[in-house]
């Protein structure tokens, strides 16, 4: 006989942190709701979707569950390494921030407090053609591993000028993203504008809804897109003409020719972002790139394509142990990164992960992404019963009964 009232559920309601305290987060998925309560809907839509049916972006997550982990017990784990080469150097943490356009509608000066972010922890730090600081003001940050993501628009003059902008700047790597010959149908976005350059009446209030947000963007301007706005007529240099213009300018007209081109005068090491395929993967090293970054674009691009977490194992047995495989897409626990690495990824780069961080509280906010990752990957070492990530192998996966 139970001497509980019968209205006590078994199980007491369950909630996450709901505050604005960035350090009470204690998972990716805390700061993910801690930044949709702080942004309007355009931009968290802008953040969050996918194309079309979200068939892909749900894949993204879908795909961790084709493997279990098998812990082996009774191993010491008490010098744990998460650090990792990644061309030749170390970085603190096998992971590394993926360059994303428009930071500036999460945070005021957003692109500067990720990149200080990821300087502060040891990792590299991606920063798109379509960011809202100067590569030369975010490569010259202390300690920063400035990695410079390039879509090509219009006309030679546009890629060579900011390739050889960012050569000058420091930048290390150059990620050259192929999987945008036209921008994905993120409908969902789509909605929020009445037309191309106009917020929906609905969407302007919703945005009044969201004063802390507001607040930080009248204080800081609209960001603008510092890297791109030479290139562009001088009555479309705001904030929604030069979105405008970067997506009807970019350059469908685009094959490994290119690469050759690119090969040619860039000097540091040149990654294919977005490569869904292994024969692409083959393609990629054929025409001299020192990597690749296997990505459908967190799902925002071609719908209906598979997560590349399925790639990486087919990839690696494809070109050995020595040529860098970098993964993205859907990656928001420390548990998912070290199956990406024993399946025989190199390094994961973050997202949205750490762009909810972000959005939440800027560089603490991001900061504590990363912390929150580097713990996970920590414990999940600790309790899989490998001491470094150097270790991992498929043996430490079954597939999933
Ligand atoms: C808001 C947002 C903006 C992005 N902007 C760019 C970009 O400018 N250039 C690029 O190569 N990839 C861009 N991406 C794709 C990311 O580099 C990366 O491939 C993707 O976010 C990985 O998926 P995840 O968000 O699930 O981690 C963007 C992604 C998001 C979420």
């Amino acid at each position: 006989m139970s001497f509980l009232p019968r209205d006590v559920p078994s199980q007491p309601p369950r909630r996450l942190y709901a505050g604005r305290d960035v350090s009470r987060a204690l998972t990716i998925a805390e700061l993910r709701a801690m930044a949709l309560a702080r942004l309007p809907r355009f931009s968290a839509e802008y953040l969050e979707g996918g194309a079309e049916e979200e068939l892909t972006l749900a894949d993204n997550r879908r795909a961790f569950d084709d493997h279990v982990f098998a812990p082996r017990v009774l191993v010491s784990v008490d010098r744990r390494s998460k650090s990792r080469m990644i061309f030749g150097r170390p970085s603190a943490l096998p992971i590394g921030s993926a360059p994303t356009g428009l930071n500036g509608l999460l945070w005021p000066g957003a692109d500067a407090a990720l990149a200080r972010a990821t300087a502060a922890a040891g990792i590299p730090f991606g920063q798109s053609t379509v960011s809202n600081a100067l590569v030369a003001d975010l490569a010259a940050l202390p300690g920063v591993r400035h990695w410079f993501q390039l879509y090509v628009f219009g006309t030679d003059d546009i890629w060579e000028t900011l390739v050889d902008n960012a050569h000058r700047a420091g930048s290390e790597v150059l990620l050259l993203t192929v999987d945008g010959a036209v921008m994905g149908n993120r409908e969902w976005d789509i909605r929020n504008y009445a037309r191309p350059l106009e917020l929906t009446l609905s969407a302007k209030l919703d945005v009044l809804a969201h004063p802390r947000w507001l607040l930080d963007l009248w204080r800081a301007g609209y960001p603008r897109f510092s890297n791109l706005e030479p290139f562009v007529p001088a009555a479309d240099r705001t904030f929604f003409g030069v979105s405008n213009w970067s997506k009807s300018s970019l350059r469908a007209a685009l094959d490994w020719s290119f690469v050759d081109r690119l090969r040619r005068r860039w000097p540091g090491k040149l990654v294919i972002k977005g490569v869904q395929t292994v024969e692409d993967v083959l393609e990629a090293r054929r025409h001299g790139a020192d990597g690749v970054v296997l990505s459908n674009h967190g799902g925002r691009q071609l719908d209906r394509t598979t997560s590349p977490l399925r790639l990486i194992a087919p990839a690696r047995a494809a070109v050995g142990k020595d040529y860098t495989l970098l993964v993205d897409s859907g990656f928001r626990r420390g548990t998912e990164i070290v199956m990406a690495l024993a399946l025989g990824a190199d390094a994961v780069l973050l997202g949205r992960a750490l762009l909810y961080g972000l959005a939440a509280g800027g560089e603490r906010g991001a900061k504590r992404a990363i912390d929150i990752l580097a713990t996970e990957i920590d414990r999940t070492l600790a309790l899989l019963g490998v001491d470094s990530v150097d270790e991992l192998t498929p043996d430490v996966l079954r597939p999933a009964p």
